[in-house]
């Protein structure tokens, strides 16, 4: 899908609202069945063997606001908003006045309106057809970016997307003003045995339709003259684990899980958290997370 790109080409306008929902809205009873208590949905950041997946994703949240100095700022954007974990986060720790949150989640968008107050803006919207009423002093974007380009494009057409991105971005700041992005990246392994091939395509093809994952390469050659790189991080370890605890928590309560969305969809989650563990742990996966600033 395209869409008008700010300096008048056409751009690519990432994954269909159809294809988001497709893996998004099968049950928001069902997320919270497997996810920690705030629906998180994207790598926690670890610390110790005895940490908790709960305290591991406030501690992802503080990190990335922290980094782009989003605790007290008067206006921050949430571009993929989820459940509005990072949102809540900001509002009732950080002291943030207003935040804006982007999904192209419809059941997301109906739980987060279920409690959210009006310091909560909440817009089921395409970052590509967001139109601020006023600047931002912050941005962050968790576990979004890997729907901003699908299968089939080649590196070019990636960046040309990405580049779109961080030029919106750009705009919606002040000078000085920070974006930190997490998302997963690909993994500078590539021997692959043909099991992590099938269980890569079946990822593509049922899990996260219309979707890819950028290199991290891209996100720097993407972001050129709109940002400086503050810093990037790999931290694949981070979203083994992360996975393997949510499959923890899917497989203890796997009875209710068939309730809701039936034995089939719960293969796919056990298979899909599994592959994506394994993908971290071997390094044919990564997850990066940057910290960038406007010139
Ligand atoms: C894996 S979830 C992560 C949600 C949340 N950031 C978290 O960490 O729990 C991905 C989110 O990105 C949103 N998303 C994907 N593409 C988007 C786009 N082009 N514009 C706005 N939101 C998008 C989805 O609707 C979803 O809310």
């Amino acid at each position: 899908m395209t869409s008008l790109a700010t300096d008048g080409s056409t751009a690519y306008q990432g994954a269909s609202a159809e294809a988001i929902q497709s893996h998004y809205d099968i049950g928001n009873e069902f997320y919270e069945l497997w996810l920690d208590p705030t629906r998180t949905y994207s790598c926690a950041l670890w610390d110790g063997p005895d940490d908790t997946l709960t305290d591991a994703q406030a501690r992802k949240h503080d990190y990335l606001v922290e980094q782009t100095r989003a605790d007290r700022a008067k206006r921050v954007l949430d571009v993929g908003s989820g459940w509005g974990a990072l949102l809540r986060r900001l509002v009732e720790r950080h002291g943030v006045a207003e935040v804006v949150g982007l999904t192209l989640s419809q059941a997301q968008l109906d739980h987060v309106r279920g409690w959210a107050d009006d310091r909560y803006e909440l817009r089921l919207e395409n970052w590509i057809d967001h139109r601020p009423t006023a600047a931002y002093d912050a941005i962050i974007s968790i576990g979004a970016f890997e729907h901003f380009a699908d299968m089939g494009m080649d590196r070019a057409e990636r960046i040309a997307a990405y580049r779109e991105f961080f030029r919106r971005c750009r705009e919606w700041l002040p000078p000085g003003g920070r974006l930190a992005v997490q998302t997963m990246v690909k993994g500078n392994n590539t021997r692959m045995s043909k099991q992590t091939v099938r269980d890569l395509l079946f990822m593509i093809d049922r899990i996260f339709p219309e979707s890819e994952l950028p290199w991290s390469s891209e996100l720097v050659e993407a972001s050129e003259r709109a940002f400086d790189i503050v810093s990037i991080r790999n931290d694949a370890d981070h979203y083994a684990r992360t996975c393997l605890e949510w499959r923890r928590r899917l497989l203890a309560d796997r009875d209710r899980a068939e309730a809701m969305v039936g034995g089939q969809a719960v293969d796919d989650y056990d298979r899909y958290l599994s592959a994506a563990a394994s993908g971290f742990q071997n390094r044919h996966l990564g997850l990066a997370r940057v910290i960038f600033e406007r010139a």
